[in-house]
């Protein structure tokens, strides 16, 4: 069986709105800010009922500012989704956070971790351990055994070198295990975060598996990430099809994330109720009704919930070539427009109801010239001292921040009925010396 083909991007129908279960994926400002987010009164950004420029002022920029109401509906809404019975894991790659880990553990999610700092935040978070999945595709000794210790619930094997390992270490009690097969199948996303194709690093070949399958211990299921940020939720029955291709009974099916959300305006990715139907669907019809079904939407959680204020220091002019606006943050805050041309949209939140004016480049402070976070925006007179908002950013900001360049970096603020928390500080000048031994 060797399928590897490209996927037409199919978009959900209409506009995100009212899922099955009554979720609303967007609220008053559209796609893709937070639901809890509106213009207030002064015709500024308020997210969780704070005025994101007063946030600014309190806590410095560049920052982190989720509405946490957000976060717990999303959790909620999934759950619903795909049913008390399936698991729907947090991929916490995307916001390695503890209070994001609580949150989710107290709304019924389950986790998945990638690493054993992962899941030292995880039980740090509060998740039981029998709900916590670890992924890796070159898990260490020491990473196996923290998770065999700590009694997690499964582990998702990625090669025959890690099935050695685990032969020797993991005791028949331990946690369960289920194969990672390279698929064949690429979604309609980004090749850096395409994950399932036969290329890959990820997952066993499939002329591998039944190999695997004979091999590995306390073996119970099939598992495949297809990859990141992707609307063609058909793909999911193909995934579904091409893992009931061997001769093996599975207690589990784990087709993994990647469901696309909203970061520009025009962003229209399916339903979570149209993701939860399809691969349900799928699952039964190859699998039997009685077996699991687990996902591991990251970003769908918690992208949408977040978003990054930064300060505009700097507004250059270029005769007849551009207008550049410089804010205090960059690529050290977000990574992923110079990893994979990570498309993002803005907008000033002191004047967010204003229409934009002005075509410019907003860029980071960041010694390259490729610290660029939005080519080409529309913004309403950007001046030095606003308050630019960039949405969309609550996955895989904090998780991938740097400190290049000697930047601090950003706090997380939770934001809930006109309340704010900082639940990560912002680092000190003191903590970014602080691991430096002579
Ligand atoms: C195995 C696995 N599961 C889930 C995810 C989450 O992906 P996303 O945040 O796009 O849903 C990833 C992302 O890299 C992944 O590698």
């Amino acid at each position: 069986m060797s399928v590897e083909h490209d996927t037409q991007q199919a978009q959900g129908e209409g506009l995100p709105g009212v899922t099955d279960s009554g979720f609303s994926e967007t609220g008053p400002l559209g796609p893709p800010y937070p639901i809890d987010a509106r213009v207030n009164e002064a015709g500024r950004l308020e997210i969780g009922g704070c005025d994101v420029v007063d946030l600014a002022a309190e806590h410095g920029t560049p920052a982190y500012i989720y509405a946490e109401g957000d976060l717990r509906a999303r959790a909620r809404a999934a759950v619903d989704a795909f049913g008390a019975d399936a698991g729907v894991l947090f991929a916490s790659k995307s916001f390695p956070c503890t209070a994001a880990y609580r949150v989710m553990a107290a709304e019924g999610i389950f986790c998945d971790v990638a690493s054993g700092g992962e899941l030292h935040l995880a039980l740090k978070g509060g998740f039981a351990p029998e709900r916590i999945l670890m992924h890796g595709n070159n898990k260490t000794r020491e990473e196996l055994q923290l998770a065999i210790d700590a009694g997690i619930g499964y582990i998702v094997i990625d090669s025959f070198d890690e099935i050695d390992r685990l032969a020797e270490m993991l005791p028949a009690d331990g946690p369960r295990t289920l194969i990672r097969v390279a698929p064949g199948l690429k979604p309609s996303t980004h090749a850096y975060i395409q994950t399932g194709q036969v290329d890959s690093k990820f997952g066993i070949p499939l002329s591998q598996v039944e190999q695997a399958i004979q091999k590995a211990p306390n073996f119970v299921g099939l598992h495949c990430h297809l990859g990141s940020q992707f609307f063609d939720v058909e793909i999911f029955q193909a995934a579904a099809e091409v893992l009931a291709g061997f001769e093996v009974k599975c207690q589990v099916v784990n087709v993994g994330g990647g469901f696309g959300i909203p970061y520009l305006e025009h962003d229209h990715p399916p339903r979570i109720a149209e993701y939860a139907r399809t691969i349900r669907d799928a699952v039964a019809e190859h699998f039997g009704p009685d077996t699991k079904v687990m996902v591991e939407p990251g970003r769908w959680l918690v992208g949408n919930a977040g978003v990054t204020a930064y300060t505009v220091g700097t507004v250059k002019e270029i005769p007849g070539v551009r207008r550049y606006v410089a804010v205090d943050g960059g690529m050290s805050d977000n990574i992923r427009p110079m990893l994979y041309q990570a498309e993002y949209t803005a907008r000033i939140a002191d004047r967010f109801a204003r229409e934009p004016t002005r075509d410019v480049r907003v860029v980071g402070m960041h010694c390259e010239s490729g610290d660029v976070i939005l080519p080409e925006v529309m913004l309403h007179e950007p001046a030095v001292g606003d308050t630019l908002v960039v949405p969309a950013t609550g996955a895989y900001g904090h998780a991938m921040a740097s400190n290049y360049n000697g930047v601090r970096r950003p706090p997380v603020i939770f934001c809930a009925d006109g309340e704010s928390r900082v639940v990560v500080r912002r680092e000190t000048f003191e903590d970014l010396a602080a691991r430096d031994a002579g």
